[in-house]
């Protein structure tokens, strides 16, 4: 099996180096970055895990199919408008097609807190038949996301930094409780540990792809069940994994869940959020910068991915 690495995943491995930021490039930034302060087919509740707390979470969303208020999906907002979310749970669907519910842990078809979405970017590189690989996509509000003017979204983690294995992570969703199980109506969570991919390689019994990421529990019994797809697994209030796929039933030995490993993805994520500000007029008032400067410190999006970003505007 060969792995191709597009121009996304190239731009992942170009050094910082000594950089200097032009006041086009800030403002090009700032005006992007100030979204942020102002701000199905498969694994669709999280197996054995316990309900999250209220405001645990506050970056996590139910995506729904718009005409029946029905969950589909996962999906965590990085910030007021754009959102990540695994390419499968949408890459059949019209903007129209979905939306999201969010600032609740409990699912309400009839809830007010609905979001429309505009815009839609699968990665390019999605493939089904190749392991499901780049199970990525951001999505656009419409406009920003009526949260709490302190609302912080999921932080990034800084790009092609490795997840150590064993690294304890939490996984967030309401997907199935089991294999034929019911979609929780409550918000999950569970404890679980990140594995190798060499691990994670035997395991499975193929060669799992290194822009993905395993997490599971070594005995089995404990993660994601359909309707947890395109969720957040997260360390240290980094999203570190998408949800992509696993086997079934749901969390079998030895098996542990496969996801989107974000680090990977952190030059597509920026490119994409940058390109698509950029050329789309998307109408925003451009209320609420307060936190901006918490970004551009790093607070959001690191250091070393503000280096990454800086790179990708030259
Ligand atoms: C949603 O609203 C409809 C119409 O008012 C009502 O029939 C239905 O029971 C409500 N559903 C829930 C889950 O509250
Ligand atoms: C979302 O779109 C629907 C259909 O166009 C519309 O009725 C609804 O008011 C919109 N919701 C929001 C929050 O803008
Ligand atoms: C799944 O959840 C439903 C409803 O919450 C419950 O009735 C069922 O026993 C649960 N199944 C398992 C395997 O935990
Ligand atoms: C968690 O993230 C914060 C902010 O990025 C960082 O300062 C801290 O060192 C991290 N902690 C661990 C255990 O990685």
């Amino acid at each position: 099996m060969s792995l191709k690495l597009n121009k996304h995943q190239t731009l992942c491995v170009i050094g910082s180096g000594n950089m200097t930021i032009t006041n086009k490039d800030y403002l090009r930034i700032l005006s992007v970055l100030a979204l942020f302060s102002c701000a199905v087919a498969f694994n669709t509740k999280i197996v054995n895990g316990s309900l999250a707390l209220p405001g645990e979470f506050p970056y996590m969303v139910s995506l729904r199919r718009a005409s029946s208020g029905r969950h589909s999906c996962g999906a965590s907002m990085l910030n007021r408008v754009w959102l990540l979310t695994a390419a499968h749970c949408v890459v059949k669907a019209e903007p129209h097609q979905v939306n999201i519910q969010y600032g609740s842990n409990e699912l309400d078809r009839n809830s007010t807190n609905i979001a429309n979405i505009t815009k839609i970017f699968v990665h390019e590189g999605y493939d089904p038949s190749n392991q499901y690989i780049h199970d990525i996509a951001l999505m656009r509000l419409d406009k920003p996301a009526s949260v709490n003017k302190d609302f912080v979204g999921i932080r990034l983690p800084d790009y092609n930094s490795a997840s150590e294995p064993e690294t304890p992570a939490t996984l967030i969703g309401w997907g199935l409780n089991a294999t034929g199980g019911v979609v929780q109506k409550q918000l999950q969570k569970v404890d679980l540990q990140i594995f190798s991919d060499e691990e994670c390689s035997r395991r499975h019994g193929i060669d799992i792809h290194p822009t993905n990421l395993c997490a599971g529990v070594p005995e089995g019994g404990k993660g994601q069940c359909s309707g947890d797809s395109g969720g957040p697994l997260i360390v240290n209030r980094t999203q570190v994994g998408i949800v992509s796929w696993s086997r079934k039933p749901c969390t079998v030995y030895p098996y542990p869940g496969v996801f989107t490993e974000v680090s990977a993805y952190v030059a597509w994520i920026l490119e994409t959020i940058l390109d698509a500000e950029d050329e789309e007029e998307f109408g925003d008032s451009q209320e609420g910068l307060s936190g901006i400067d918490g970004i551009l410190s790093g607070d959001l999006i690191g250091p070393k991915n503000l280096a990454l970003l800086k790179k990708l505007l030259q």
